[in-house]
């Protein structure tokens, strides 16, 4: 660390939707930043100015290279030269629904062969609480250094939502908690420069807890509005119109939708790095289970109800053609990362539809075999399709355009709510 500045440079590890968005916030704000990627086509793509996720442009691309603070790099021993090393890289789960912590392994093992004396590294991904004294501080001191005397160490979770223009890094306020109290107070140190707000707890387990209880929040809830949706359909009850009724009262409800399911690599992932780990401490999450059960049944409960759909116009799924709009995993985002559409597309395929898809942010998916390339959405595709099924609700569409040509609609969103139409069949 130099200068009247508590930290004056930066190196963020992994340049993806978390860590690029950081990396170009920490550059704006006068650090010397350099972006770290194993990827060296997404570094190249970076250092020519174009971006890799969509809620940065080119042009923020272009303007954090020429104000001469920020780099992008493949080779990590630019580590070596900073006082702050932010972590950002993803973390999966196995097919058994175990934590992956392979990227965070490797990642910390490139960092322990340059880390040098001084240096505040900040893990940033989301994980079980123990992670970061469990498993990367034992790592990081095979360097020969020692935790909390010649190095810092910290936990700071990222609450990015890809596609929010209203909350961003620099309006949301980051929890902080380290491996002893230095630790603890160099983080929020440099988070209060970096960020803004910024709010401490005791410990790394309970940032990292933090962001779990975060999503699984969300998880939880989006689950109990999925199943009142279910019921809501036996019992013919439009849920919809329940939920709008139940937001008129200014306290102790939030509204939550239905939806074709989760997706993304946050809300249908974290919540098991927790199951996870309460198995060591002999407790069964059955919140996180039971969530993670209604919420991935989603897609096929779609499928269902398009076949159904058919049905009623004495069509059969078999030979039908289907065309999703939006498979991205959410609106405006291109992230097709455990997206619903996508088994949406292979629930339904299995039943014999012909599958296309149109998505301005997904220029083409590969599912188990099935190799699709975006179609352009003009009112001829529209008007061919059996069934138009809006599965991520993109700001870009011609929703008006849909409801006039299309034969038949199954809106998983909502989105057709206010566009009067006689072809629409809501989730
Ligand atoms: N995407 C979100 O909305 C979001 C929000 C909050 C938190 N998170 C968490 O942040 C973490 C990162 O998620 P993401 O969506 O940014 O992932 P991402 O896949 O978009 O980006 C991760 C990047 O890390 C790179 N990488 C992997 N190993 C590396 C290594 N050893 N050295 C350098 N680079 C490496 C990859 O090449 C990739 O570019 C995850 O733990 C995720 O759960 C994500």
């Amino acid at each position: 660390m130099s200068g009247d500045r508590a930290f004056s440079s930066v190196a963020v590890i992994g340049q993806g939707y978390v860590g690029l968005p950081l990396a170009l916030r920490a550059a704006r704000k006068g650090f010397e930043t350099v972006g770290v990627d194993i990827d060296t086509g997404r570094i190249d793509a970076l250092n020519a100015g174009r971006t890799v996720i969509t809620d940065i442009s080119d042009d923020d691309i272009a303007a954090g290279l020429k104000g001469g603070k920020l780099s992008f790099t493949a080779d990590v021993s630019a580590i070596a030269s900073v006082d702050c090393i932010m972590i950002c890289v993803p973390t999966p789960l196995t097919k058994t629904k175990d934590p992956d912590l392979t990227y965070i392994v490797s990642a910390a093992e490139e960092i322990a062969v340059h880390l040098r004396s001084g240096q505040l590294v900040v893990l940033e991904s989301t994980t079980f609480p123990g992670t970061t004294e469990e498993v990367l501080q034992p790592i990081l001191e095979t360097s020969g250094l020692e935790c909390g005397k010649d190095f810092y160490l910290a936990y700071s979770p990222e609450r990015i939502d890809p596609g929010n223009s209203e909350y961003k890094l620099e309006n949301t306020p980051k929890v902080v908690g380290g491996v002893g109290e230095e630790a603890t107070e160099l983080a929020a140190e440099f988070y209060r420069q970096l960020a803004g707000s910024v709010h401490v707890v005791s410990c790394t387990k309970s940032a990292e807890m933090t962001k779990l209880l975060e999503n699984i929040f969300r998880s939880v809830n989006i689950a109990l509005v999925n199943e009142l949706l279910l019921l809501s359909d036996r019992m013919d009850i439009n849920i919809w119109e329940v939920i709008e009724a139940a937001s008129t009262k200014p306290f102790g409800y939030m509204p939550f939708k239905p939806g074709p399911g989760l997706g993304g690599h946050c809300i249908p992932i974290d919540p098991f790095y927790l199951s996870w780990k309460a198995r060591e401490y002999d407790f069964h999450t059955e919140f996180i289970e039971l969530s993670g059960k209604i919420n991935s049944d989603m897609p096929r409960y779609v499928a269902t109800r398009v076949v159904e759909a058919l049905n009623r116009e004495e069509k059969s799924i078999n030979g039908a053609s289907v065309l999703l709009v939006g498979v991205a995993y959410k609106k405006d985002v291109n992230d097709v990362r455990e997206s619903p559409g996508l088994h949406i597309i292979e629930s339904l395929a299995e039943k014999g539809a012909y599958l296309s898809y149109h998505d301005p942010f997904i220029p083409s998916v590969r599912i188990d075999g099935i190799e699709l390339d975006s179609t352009p959405l003009t009112e001829a595709v529209v008007k061919a399709a059996d069934c138009v099924i809006i599965v991520a609700d993109h700001t870009d569409i011609d929703y008006q355009m849909l409801a006039d040509e299309a034969q038949l609609i199954f809106d998983t969103r909502d989105k057709m709510k206010d566009i009067p139409s006689s072809n629409v069949e809501r989730l």
